[in-house]
């Protein structure tokens, strides 16, 4: 053990201490001077003292050369594997083409440890004064590249991250963008040494350059997009309302003329009733006269009187006819435009309603072979206007009776009443002789009838559409074709209407 530490002194003193412990050995050697065959056996045991002696010495030596050679190898490979690392440090480096530097805060110097980048500064590493490095940054970076270092020194942070422009040797600024950190500090803490790595990072700053403009182009498409579609939409909103006052337009000049049809069919309606009775009191009139003269002259005869009294029965009866035909026209065309503020609201059961209805109708029905079946869902109550489901229903069966059935015995009705998704449906169909397209087309016109002349004045369909669309808020279908019978559906809301349009 002593020998595997010590030094080539030591170990050979630790050689000696051996023979010096083989020696007494030999020299304890009992009966050495008897006689000869003992002097050989003494020499015999001084050879072999000897030869262990050297064969020890021998193994003590080669057992050191082995630790020396061991050792030297041991070292040689070490500085092989430090200067590999080196290299690839160094190559690294160079590959990365970083620049690494230190500065010397006491001396206010600064050093190019591997001047790699081409700044405009000796290419050195030897003590460039820091006044000027601060030269060759650009004017308008230095105050960044100053606060970075200066925060490091303060101690106010651990590491420095600065991004700068610096002048080339070649000319021109290069981007750099430089890392650093406090290697030492004295004993009060205040920074000594710096050391750090500056990259080139020129084309780094040119694509965020190119970018910062790709977005700023776009920026401006899209300011300019955004500005086009608001004209766009500002343009839109304007025709939009363009559209709707002209649309408010058509339909107040649709209204108008809707009004202007109106009053010229009511006073062609009027027109026939009111000028036959004209005409009729105009010649009851001329007669009296006549007779009155007659008997004035004293030359009226009694044939006079009696001619005189059956104008007077036939003008009258003219008169009357027809002022009751005006009238009738009056009270249709006052149902046309119904108020429906003047319409009695109320909630009704439906099917006792229709029940009434139809009840109501027995008298016009019974002189006829025609049946009405209505199948109405139990239980449907709703607020509506009676008057106008009154009217609605009352006009159909009317319709069938004069035009479905005017050839037919017995013709056949069928109401079918459902509530359905918040909405009363009724299907009215008749099996009568059904109408052409243009009767189809037209049927909701005012003063559209087949009978004119025949009593029909064309107004009850007219004000069917009427109720059915404004007062009940609904609509109304009309399906037929010639032979087939007629088929209407009627919509409207189950709930009440609040504020029904105005008609
Ligand atoms: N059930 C029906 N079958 C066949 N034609 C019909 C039927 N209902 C209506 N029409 C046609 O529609 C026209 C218009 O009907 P509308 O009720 O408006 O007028 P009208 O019955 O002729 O006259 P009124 O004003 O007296 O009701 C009718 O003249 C008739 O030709
Ligand atoms: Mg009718």
């Amino acid at each position: 053990m002593l020998m595997c530490r010590g030094t080539s002194a030591a170990r050979w003193t630790a050689a000696s201490g051996i023979l010096a412990c083989a020696l007494p050995w030999l020299a304890y050697s009992p009966g050495v001077q008897a006689d000869s065959l003992m002097s050989q056996l003494l020499a015999w045991k001084v050879i072999s003292s000897l030869a262990i002696c050297v064969l020890a010495l021998v193994l003590i030596g080669g057992w050191m050369l082995r630790r020396r050679l061991a050792t030297t190898a041991a070292k040689l490979e070490a500085a092989e594997r430090l200067r590999t690392s080196e290299e690839h440090l160094s190559l690294a480096l160079e590959s990365s083409g970083d620049e690494i530097w230190e500065v010397d805060l006491p001396n206010s110097s600064f050093r190019r440890i591997v001047p790699h980048l081409g700044i405009a500064l000796p290419n050195h590493d030897g003590p460039i004064p820091t006044s000027q490095v601060l030269e060759v940054i650009h004017p308008a970076d230095r105050e960044t590249f100053i606060s970075a270092f200066s925060g490091l020194v303060k101690g106010q942070s651990q590491r420095m991250k600065a991004r700068y422009r610096v002048a080339l040797k070649a000319g021109g600024w290069l981007w750099a963008l430089s890392y650093g950190k406090v290697t030492e500090r004295d004993a009060q803490g205040r920074a000594v040494w710096m050391s750090g790595v500056s990259r080139d990072i020129s084309e780094l700053m040119e694509q965020e350059e190119a970018l910062q403009r790709v977005n700023i182009d776009l920026e401006h498409r899209v300011e300019g997009r955004t500005r086009d579609l608001r004209l766009a939409n500002e343009h839109l909103r304007r025709t939009l309302d363009d559209l709707r006052q002209a649309q408010k337009q058509l339909v107040e000049s649709e209204k108008m003329a809707a009004l202007g049809a109106l009053v010229a069919g009511v006073a062609h309606e009027i027109n026939t009733p009111l000028g036959i009775g004209v005409t009729a009191s105009s010649h009851l009139q001329g007669e009296t006269r006549r007779l009155l003269g007659l008997l004035a002259s004293g030359e009226m005869k009694r044939s006079d009187l009696d001619s005189y009294l059956a104008a007077a029965s036939e003008s009258s009866e003219l008169i009357l006819r027809n002022l009751r035909r005006a009238d009738h026209l009056v009270k249709s065309f006052k149902q046309v435009a119904v108020d429906q503020s003047t319409e009695d609201r109320r909630r009704i059961d439906l099917a006792n309603y229709l029940d009434e209805i139809l009840t109501s109708l027995q008298p016009r029905l019974r002189k006829t072979r025609h049946r009405v079946e209505i199948d109405c869902a139990e239980g449907i109550q709703l607020e509506t206007y009676p008057g106008a489901i009154y009217q609605v229903v009352t006009n159909l069966v009317m319709n069938s009776l004069a035009h479905g059935f005017e050839h037919q015995e017995a013709g056949l009705i069928r109401i079918g009443v459902r509530a359905q998704d918040g909405d009363i449906v009724v299907d009215y169909r008749d099996d009568g002789c059904g109408m052409d397209d243009e009767v189809r087309r037209r049927i909701f016109e005012p003063f559209f009838t087949t009978k004119r002349g025949q009593g029909g004045s064309g107004l009850g369909m007219h004000i069917l559409f009427n109720l059915v669309t404004r007062l009940l808020a609904g609509s109304v279908r009309c399906e037929s074709t010639p032979g087939q019978g007629v088929h209407f559906v009627i919509r409207f809301p189950l709930e009440p209407v609040v504020a029904p349009v105005p008609v």
